[in-house]
């Protein structure tokens, strides 16, 4: 099956969070497939083409029409990627290039991302790609399946498309002159794209697309509700036919605590024992903790953003210092409320705090493995993947039992049974709390059902592969219409 995956973000070349995760993994997962050819489209940033480790060479360029302009585009072909995934790089200066370096942020991304959904549809074309299935991603690619539809129906007749939803916070608002300035749809699309007199192009993705997924079961059924849907729930109640949710999965390769070069000490569910408390040790050291092997440490990796839920944490986080003796380390950037209360808390608690205001991914990778205990207490959580990461590194999660959390972090019980991590159900501290003492207690007390959590935990598949094959699954269903 010929595939093309079109997305705003993908490592290793631009990451700004998971869905840059999945648009690295889930390629390379589907090209692993027999009989499937893969390509996948991302704009060229500067920082992309200023990157001497990828080289490009230039195979079309053309110019695209966006309402009255036309722009520039250029398609840019990585030619030495070592798997089988295609990549192509769409290339504007005016657009990707010369930017602060930030992927999103600019006062003009509509247009900037209007452009790259419009040019990866030209691309193919010019190239003779014509896919069976366009696999798309948030909002920034949400015009894909309406262009297909409105315009691009002579160039690919028989091409299926896929919508598929990372985060419904971002849906791409624009003001309605957006829909004929830059968009440039026929008329009969303005409902589609119509929103409260605005454009709302993650409404016209879903409404066109022949498929919507989004990356967790849980998350797919939450999206009925207004409480999750930040508006869009009565459109997606009415394409309930077409959602699915398909939980992500993590890259098990870069992710391994037996190989992974960021640790000091490697290991694997046999051997995590030893290995785990040397990475503890080396980690308390490195970011100014007492080193004591039997204090549990409590960890974080997140962006200090809002929906995370640390004001759950915020509002806990002293009595759970003062009542428990327990380690808290903070690694992240982001709001600069969160960033002065994690500063100031390590100020107040040096001997049990360490927050670390920066972006690390060795470091990550050693709080992922010499932490005991991974919080996450998110508001929402499409599907989340750091807990994910945590228990393949055999660090036992404490989650809210939302979206992919709920699908990833089974519930266990007080002796560490049945499940695998600790879960509350509704966003309360006082529940965080609760759960993240159930999860001391067995540390404490139980220390030989701890350590069978965590083989369980390090035993567990979370690779792409069963993923990669629901997808396949959903591809085939569609081109079966
Ligand atoms: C978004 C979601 C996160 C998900 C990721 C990859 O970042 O917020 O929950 O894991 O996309 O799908």
């Amino acid at each position: 099956m010929r595939i093309a995956v079109c997305a705003s973000e993908g490592a290793p070349y631009a990451k700004s969070g998971g869905l840059g995760d999945v648009m690295e993994a889930l390629p390379a997962a589907l090209s692993r497939i027999e009989g499937n050819e893969v390509a996948l489209f991302l704009p060229f940033y500067n920082k992309i083409k200023s990157n001497a480790a990828y080289t490009t060479e230039l195979v079309a360029q053309f110019r695209v029409q966006l309402g009255w302009r036309q722009q520039y585009a250029g398609v840019m072909k990585l030619t030495n990627r070592a798997d089988k995934v295609q990549v192509y790089f769409i290339d504007n200066e005016y657009y990707f290039g010369g930017r602060t370096g930030a992927i999103y942020g600019d006062m003009d991304d509509g247009e900037r991302f209007a452009f790259f959904s419009r040019a990866c549809l030209d691309a193919m074309a010019v190239l003779g790609f014509i896919p069976d299935v366009i696999q798309c991603n948030d909002w920034q690619c949400a015009p894909i399946p309406v262009y297909l539809k409105a315009l691009y129906h002579e160039s690919f007749p028989n091409t299926r498309c896929m919508y598929t939803i990372h985060n419904i916070e971002y849906q791409g608002w624009a003001n309605a002159a957006f829909f004929d300035d830059v968009l440039g749809l026929p008329w009969e699309y303005r409902n589609t794209l119509d929103m409260n007199n605005s454009v709302n192009v993650m409404k016209g993705a879903i409404e066109t697309a022949d498929l919507v997924t989004t990356v967790s079961e849980t998350y797919a059924r939450e999206l009925m509700y207004p409480y999750y849907a930040h508006g869009l729930d009565g459109i997606l109640a009415n394409a309930a036919w077409k959602l699915t949710g398909i939980t992500n999965g993590i890259d098990t390769n870069t992710f391994n605590p037996e190989t992974d070069k960021a640790l000091p000490a490697h290991y694997n569910a046999e051997t995590f024992e030893e290995g785990k408390a040397k990475v503890k040790a080396a980690l308390q050291e490195e970011v100014g903790l007492p080193v004591k092997p039997d204090v549990p440490l409590m960890v974080m990796v997140t962006r200090l953003a809002g929906h995370k839920g640390l004001d759950l944490l915020c509002y806990i986080a002293r009595r759970l210092l003062w009542e428990e003796d327990c380690q808290l380390l903070i690694l992240g950037t982001g709001e600069a409320q969160y960033e002065t209360f994690f500063k100031e808390l390590q100020e107040q608690f040096p001997e049990q705090v360490a927050a670390k205001i920066t972006f690390n991914l060795g470091l990550a990778a050693r709080i992922y493995a010499g932490g005991d205990i991974y919080l996450m207490p998110s508001k929402s959580e499409p599907c989340g993947l750091s807990q994910m990461n945590a228990m393949r590194y055999g660090t036992v999660p404490v989650v809210h039992a939302t979206g992919g959390l709920k699908d990833t972090v089974p519930p266990c019980d007080e002796n560490g049974e049945g499940g695998l991590g600790f879960t509350f159900q509704s966003y309360n501290a006082d529940d965080f709390l609760a759960a993240i003492k159930r999860a001391l207690a067995l540390y404490n007390e139980q220390p030989e059902n701890w350590k069978a959590l965590i083989k369980k935990e390090m035993e567990m598949d979370f690779s792409w592969d069963v993923p990669a094959g629901r997808y396949m699954e959903l591809f085939h269903h569609m081109c079966s219409w």
